[in-house]
């Protein structure tokens, strides 16, 4: 399969701009196609995170089913999780195109999409339908870019999805909505955090865990800032990381594109921040390691840099839609190679020497 996606898919798609191969994508999948990747599953990889189950560690980062199209399709490909999102209370179109490039020599992609989606009403109709369905599907939410009350947007967010949702990611980390990524700092996300857990619903959604989704691009002092005001608000695991701005080292035309990097050339970057969050955070809180991650040994540097769980999203632009079965059957394959009863025995046995590397 990988072959067929390299040698005839991959360059058929890569010939179209970069957004119109993503809707074709989302058109193929629509149709039943993903069950051409059915994976089989492995018993093995199952885990326990924040109290749910997850069938496998392996999950697609948000931002590839924006607006909950498809993600039982996407389920069927082998992904233990689906983020789907971001999604705002209104709809709103995002970013004037082209506002999505592939760094082709780079592995990379740079993406101004601004949250474009179909807003809360749409998203909660599909969502709902999908609720039948056993996996697992996260919401991640957002705020308008018009918003005059940016926290507000993210209480209607936990308020509307907590019910029916797998769980929360709370994104104040993209690069592409002005001054969204303040939220970050302390004083606005102790504010944050604290209307946010209390917008939790009574009744059903009361225990639906939320995950604070972070950037790369973030001080030392500002790591900490959050990990303290994280577990002091009982918030239930981190998500790292996001898109960066920096541009390390590229050579593609498009590396002079604004908006934010993912693939291959964040993998360093977010490795050493997610080890540097597990030791701010300690042992307990679950993290969920994302960016740059594209073969086996890429999701086991995670795991051993302190993830619970991994997602992808650019990997599968580039390896195509068989990489959640690929890892999936690599993983499995490295815990039997080392006799493993679970690959979270793996997790933290690089943080220290992940934590220690220079970003550069
Ligand atoms: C085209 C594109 C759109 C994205 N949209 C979102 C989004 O809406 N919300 C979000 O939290 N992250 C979004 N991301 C970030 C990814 O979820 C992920 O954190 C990042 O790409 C790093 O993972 P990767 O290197 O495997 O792509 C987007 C990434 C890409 C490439």
């Amino acid at each position: 399969m990988r072959f067929l996606y390299e040698n005839l898919v991959r360059p058929a798609l890569f010939r179209v701009d970069a957004e119109t191969a993503h809707n074709l994508s989302l058109a193929a999948l629509k149709t039943g196609a993903g069950l051409v990747f059915a994976c089989p599953k492995h018993e093995g990889l199952a885990t326990r995170v924040a109290g749910i189950r997850f069938p496998n560690p392996i999950g697609l980062a948000a931002g590839y089913d924006k607006n909950c199209e498809v993600p039982d399709a996407l389920l069927s490909m082998g992904f233990g999780f689906v983020e789907t999102g971001t999604v705002t209370p209104k709809p709103q179109p995002g970013n004037p195109k082209p506002r999505l490039f592939r760094l082709e020599e780079d592995a990379g992609i740079i993406n101004r999409f601004g949250f474009n989606n179909v807003g809360h009403a749409v998203f909660l109709e599909r969502l709902r339908k999908h609720q039948a369905s056993e996996g697992v599907i996260g919401v991640n939410i957002g705020a308008n870019k018009d918003s005059a009350d940016r926290i507000a947007d993210y209480e209607a967010g936990v308020r509307t999805f907590a019910p029916h949702a797998s769980y929360l990611a709370v994104n104040i980390s993209s690069p592409n909505t002005p001054g969204l990524r303040s939220l970050q700092s302390r004083a606005d996300l102790s504010e944050l955090l604290i209307r946010v857990s209390a917008a939790r619903p009574k009744g059903k959604g009361t225990r639906t865990p939320i995950f604070l989704k972070i950037a790369p691009d973030l001080t030392d002092e500002e790591l900490s800032d959050i990990a303290e005001l994280v577990l002091d608000r009982k918030i239930d695991g981190i998500i790292v990381s996001n898109t960066t701005l920096t541009r390390p080292n590229l050579r593609s035309p498009y590396s002079g594109e604004a908006g934010g990097l993912s693939g291959k050339p964040l993998f360093h970057r977010s490795t050493v921040v997610l080890a540097r969050m597990r030791q701010l955070v300690g042992p307990d809180l679950p993290l969920i390691g994302v960016g740059g991650i594209d073969s086996t040994q890429a999701a086991l540097e995670k795991i051993r840099a302190g993830a619970d769980l991994v997602q992808v999203y650019s990997g599968l632009v580039y390896r195509g839609p068989s990489l959640p079965c690929d890892l999936a059957h690599g993983l499995a394959k490295e815990m039997k190679r080392l006799d493993l009863k679970n690959i979270a025995e793996l997790r933290d046995q690089g943080v220290t020497d992940w934590a220690q590397r220079k970003i550069d």
